[in-house]
């Protein structure tokens, strides 16, 4: 993959700016601020955020947050090893004592006492409490929280609090317009400009279908995987029905209709 080249020759992963992105996350890692990336799914963030640390000179850990992940799974926990109960540091510690980015994906995932744990974090304060081991870590200049989610398709009861997200300077990610999209799948893909616009034009059709016939429109992601098997090779029906149709729903009328769309758009 080829990127921003950095100081010291070393790449940053390739990232196409949709806007501001990047000088608020640099200001926002200047500032010691935490930030927030809200967008649906498979639109960049994760990717943005590699970019931006590879820039910044950071090592990153990235935490996936799911329904049972709790706040000791963040800070640490005594392990038993060789016979010795030994503290061994969660990835968000690691990132206080080091001065890393630290990168919580789907925050609202995580269970409730997670939360509490990035209060101190995210405020003026800047410290991480370890009740386990008595420890109030602060955190090492160069760390840096970043956490995202969707909020599209959680429920209502799956929302951050006020308390958490005002905590957070903010960046929304949509779906990047077409003069942008086009180039990030040619470029991911391999696929000619000609054949990724008509992708993008379709991926555009679909996502005005949001809300009605479909939960969510179709990510960037999905129209670099259908460009990736067209420059491998496969024809675009087969391509576009396996990569930016059936994921999209599971329900066959409404896989009819959207490929109704594609015979429409493609020809
Ligand atoms: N602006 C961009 N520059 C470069 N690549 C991009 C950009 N936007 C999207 N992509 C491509 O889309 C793919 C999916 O992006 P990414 O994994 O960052 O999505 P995400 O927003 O983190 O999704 P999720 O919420 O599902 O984790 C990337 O692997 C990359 O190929
Ligand atoms: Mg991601």
């Amino acid at each position: 993959m080829d990127g921003t080249l950095l100081i010291g020759g070393a790449q940053a992963p390739f990232y196409l700016p949709q806007g501001d992105e990047c000088d608020i996350f640099t200001a926002a890692f200047t500032n010691s601020l935490p930030l927030l990336l809200k967008g649906p799914t498979g639109c960049g963030k994760t990717r943005f955020v590699a970019h931006m640390a590879a820039r910044l000179g950071r090592p990153l850990h990235t935490v996936a947050c799911h329904d049972d992940l709790s706040a000791a799974d963040l800070i640490g926990r005594y392990l038993l090893k060789g016979g010795e109960t030994v503290w061994v540091d969660g990835p968000l510690t690691r990132a206080v004592r080091e001065g890393a980015i630290c990168y919580l994906d789907e925050v609202v995932e995580a269970r409730k006492d997670v939360a509490v744990v990035l209060h101190p974090l995210t405020d003026d304060r800047r410290i991480l409490p370890i009740d386990r081991t008595g420890e109030e870590l602060s955190a090492a200049p160069g760390f840096m929280l970043v956490a995202s989610y969707n909020p599209g398709y959680q429920n209502i009861l799956k929302t951050l609090k006020p308390s958490t997200r005002q905590r957070f300077l903010s960046v929304e990610f949509t779906f990047p317009r077409p003069e942008h999209e086009i180039p990030v799948v040619a470029r991911e893909s391999g696929l000619d400009e000609d054949r990724v616009s008509l992708l993008v034009r379709l991926a555009g059709k679909l996502r005005g279908l949001k809300g009605q016939d479909l939960e969510e429109g179709v990510s960037t992601r999905l129209v670099v995987y259908a460009a990736t098997l067209i420059a491998g090779g496969m024809d675009l029906n087969r391509a576009i029905r396996a990569a930016m149709i059936e994921p999209l729903t599971d329900d066959a009328d409404t896989r009819k209709g959207l490929m109704d769309l594609v015979v429409a758009v493609a020809g």
